[in-house]
C-alpha cells in the first residue's frame, strides 16, 4: 500500500467515530451530571431518579445524580464541580424555580447544554439567554383542571358529602412548596373547577410546604381536625400524595372519612383508593419525564437538535418545553396504574 492509502485509511479510522462522538468526552462516554431538589421528595426520589438512572443505562450513557438537599446554593455548588469534571451536559432540577438564571448562566459560560426538568423558571424570558437549555416538564395547569373535575363530579355524586348542607364546598388544601409553578397552578385550578361548576367555596385553611412532604400532611391534618373549624371540614385537597400520605393518617386516627384527593399517582397512592381511603388522585408520569429528560440531554451533548430522533414534542409556544400529560386517577381506573 502506498504511504498516501495508508495515510487516508488512518483519518478514516480515527474520524469514524469521532463522527459518531459529536460532543462526547474523548473517551466516548457521554456523561450527565444531574440533581434532584431533595431526596427526600416522596415523588422525585421514587419515581423520577430510579426511572432517570435505568434509562440512561438503557441508553448506554453514565448518570451522576446528587442530593441538593433542599437548598439551591448546594445546587449553585454542585454545578460548578459538574462543570470542572467535564460532564458533558447537564440535568437540573431547580431548587428554588425562581433561581434559574444563575444555572444557565452557569451551564452557557461553560458552553455545557442544559436540560431542565420538573421545576419550571419562572423569572420571564429567562430561557431566551441561552440557545442549549430546555425544559422538561408537565402543564402544571392541567393536573389542576383534571383533579378539580374529578372532585366536582364526585361532589356532585355525593350529596351527603355536603355536611352541613349549605350547598358550599368547605375545603382544606395541603400546597406544596410556594412559588413552585405545580403548587400555584393547582391550587388556582382544582378550585375553579368548582366556580365554573358554579359550585360556592369556602377555604378553611391553607398550609403551604417547600418539600411537599407526608409529614407536613399529617402535621397540618391533625391540627385541623382538632382545630375550631375540624368539624366544618368537607373536603382535602392536596396538591400531591406525599401530603395527602400524612393527611390520610391523620384522617384515619380521628376515623374521619372525608374525601381526599391528591396528584402523582405514587403506588401508595393506589393501595389507598384500593383500601377507600383516597378518593382520587392525578398520574404525573414521572416516569415519561425522566426519559425525556435524558433523551433531550443525550441529543444535546451530541450536538443535535434535542428532540430528533425521538417522539417527545417542543412546545411551539417559545418555552422550550416538552410537557407531558397528566392522567385523572379514579376508584374505577387505578388498576391501569399498577
Ligand atoms: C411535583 C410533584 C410533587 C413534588 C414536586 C417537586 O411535580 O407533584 O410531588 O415532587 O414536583 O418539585
Ligand atoms: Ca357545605
Amino acid at each position: 500500500m502506498s504511504k498516501r492509502i495508508v495515510l487516508l485509511l488512518l483519518v478514516a479510522l480515527i474520524a469514524l467515530p469521532m463522527a459518531f462522538a459529536g460532543g462526547q468526552e474523548e473517551d466516548g462516554e457521554i456523561v450527565i451530571g444531574a440533581n434532584i431538589y431533595t431526596f427526600a421528595d416522596n415523588f422525585m426520589n421514587g419515581v423520577m431518579k430510579p426511572e432517570l438512572e435505568s434509562y440512561a443505562a438503557e441508553r448506554g450513557v453514565t448518570i451522576e445524580i446528587v442530593d441538593s438537599e433542599g437548598q439551591q446554593a448546594k445546587l449553585n455548588d454542585q454545578i460548578d464541580v459538574f462543570i470542572t469534571k467535564g460532564v458533558d451536559v447537564l440535568a437540573i432540577n431547580l431548587v428554588d424555580p425562581a433561581s434559574a438564571r444563575s444555572v444557565i448562566e452557569k451551564a452557557q459560560s461553560a458552553g455545557i447544554p442544559l436540560v431542565l426538568f420538573n421545576k419550571e423558571a419562572t423569572e420571564a424570558g429567562v430561557m431566551d439567554l441561552y440557545d442549549q437549555v430546555w425544559y422538561v416538564g408537565t402543564d402544571s395547569a392541567e393536573s389542576g383542571i383534571i383533579q378539580g373535575e374529578m372532585m366536582v363530579s364526585d361532589w356532585q355524586a355525593n350529596p351527603d358529602w355536603d355536611r352541613n348542607g349549605d350547598g358550599a364546598v368547605q375545603y382544606v388544601l395541603l400546597k406544596g412548596e410556594p412559588g413552585h409553578p405545580d403548587a400555584e397552578a393547582r391550587t388556582e385550578y382544582s378550585v375553579k373547577a368548582f366556580d365554573d361548576a358554579g359550585i360556592p367555596t369556602e377555604e378553611l385553611a391553607l398550609e403551604a410546604d417547600p418539600n411537599w412532604s407526608t409529614q407536613h400532611g399529617a402535621d397540618k391534618m391533625a391540627a385541623w381536625l382538632t382545630s375550631s373549624f375540624g368539624d366544618d371540614i368537607e373536603l382535602v385537597i392536596a396538591n400531591n400524595d406525599g401530603m395527602a400520605f400524612g393527611a390520610i393518617t391523620s384522617l384515619k386516627g380521628a376515623d374521619s372519612d372525608i374525601p381526599i384527593y391528591g396528584v402523582d399517582a405514587l403506588d401508595q397512592a393506589l393501595t389507598h383508593i384500593a383500601d377507600g381511603e383516597m378518593n382520587g388522585t392525578v398520574l404525573n408520569d414521572g416516569v415519561n419525564q425522566a426519559r425525556a429528560t435524558v433523551d433531550l440531554a443525550v441529543n444535546a451533548a451530541m450536538g443535535m437538535a434535542p428532540t430528533e430522533g425521538t417522539d417527545w414534542v417542543l412546545q411551539s409556544d417559545g418555552s422550550k418545553a416538552v410537557r407531558v400529560p397528566y392522567v385523572a386517577v379514579t376508584p374505577e381506573n387505578y388498576q391501569d396504574f399498577r
